[in-house]
């Protein structure tokens, strides 16, 4: 739990339709492909795990949500985690989780993660020490183009945050992991759709930052977003080198070998 009186939930975002993932992705969700031992989701969902937070919203399209029922409807709730889902028909933007999840959160604080963000560090600390505002993690990268960006003055405070910015201001992205108040329920309802039709994140970011509320921190370890065909397969080659599957709370662990037990079984059963 966090400090003050506010519990912290969760949320993973994903959906999405991952079209440069074609024909991959005609068959499954993106976030459920395989990085090396695990579907992707796994990953994101440590993040939140392992900061202790046992209220989980998993955001999914229509067509996949029997499959995310599936793999994590069961177990998981004996270990005193609740994960719920709820269908997004239309992908209208990173923000709409806050509208979409806003029954769910309900005074609480809430992080959220990309359902294709695999970090290798353990944010624990920064989620349970969360008080208000917002607190998000920039990570330097070679095409600042692709991301949300952050502009950050000489003595490390950020200035200024802008979506996929044309021209270049920085080379560090805002990445898929967001710590917010409740305020950003308001905010995403009072966003307005971009250029490109969706409700952004980076302004969620803004209205933090407007209000002198918002914390960057940069982080070490590698970050990995999983969407084209080269990243994916790089992110199972990092995942094992750097034995990031190793990182998984116990729990996770627990849940996982009890899910592949029932799934021997009824193999066994089928061929009798
Ligand atoms: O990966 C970090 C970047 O994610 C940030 O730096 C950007 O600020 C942020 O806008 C976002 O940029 P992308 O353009 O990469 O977002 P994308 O549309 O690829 O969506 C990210 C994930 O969220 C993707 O796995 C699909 C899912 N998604 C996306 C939208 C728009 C949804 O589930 N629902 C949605 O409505």
């Amino acid at each position: 739990m966090s400090k003050g009186d506010k519990k912290m939930k969760g949320i993973i975002l994903s959906g999405g339709t991952a079209t440069r993932l074609f024909p991959l992705t005609a068959t499954t969700s993106k976030q459920l492909l395989p990085v090396y031992n695990k579907q992707m989701i796994f990953y994101p969902l440590n993040t939140l795990i392992k900061a202790g937070i046992k209220d989980i919203l998993i955001i999914v399209t229509p067509e996949h949500s029997g499959q995310y029922m599936n793999l994590l409807g069961a177990e998981f709730k004996k270990y005193g985690i609740r994960i719920i889902f709820e269908v997004q028909k239309v992908p209208r933007g990173l923000a709409d989780a806050f509208i979409m999840g806003e029954g769910f959160i309900g005074k609480d604080n809430v992080t959220m993660i990309l359902g294709d963000n695999i970090f290798e560090d353990d944010f624990s600390e920064a989620i349970k020490n969360f008080q208000s505002g917002g607190h998000v993690f920039a990570k330097k990268v070679s095409d600042p183009e692709r991301f949300g960006v952050v502009k950050f003055d000489e003595t490390g405070n950020a200035v200024k945050i802008v979506e996929k910015p044309q021209e270049w201001i920085s080379d560090y992205a805002v990445t898929g992991l967001y710590i917010y108040d409740n305020r950003v329920i308001e905010a995403a309802k009072n966003t307005k759709p971009s250029e490109r039709g969706e409700i952004e994140i980076t302004s969620l970011h803004n209205y933090y930052l407007e209000r002198n509320e918002l914390k960057v921190s940069t982080f070490d370890g590698e970050w990995l977003d999983a969407g084209t065909f080269d990243t994916l397969l790089e992110a199972g080659r990092i995942v094992k080198e750097k034995e990031i599957y190793k990182n998984f709370d116990p729990l996770i662990d627990a849940a996982v070998e009890e899910f592949n037990a029932e799934l021997k079984a009824l193999a066994k059963k089928r061929l009798l």
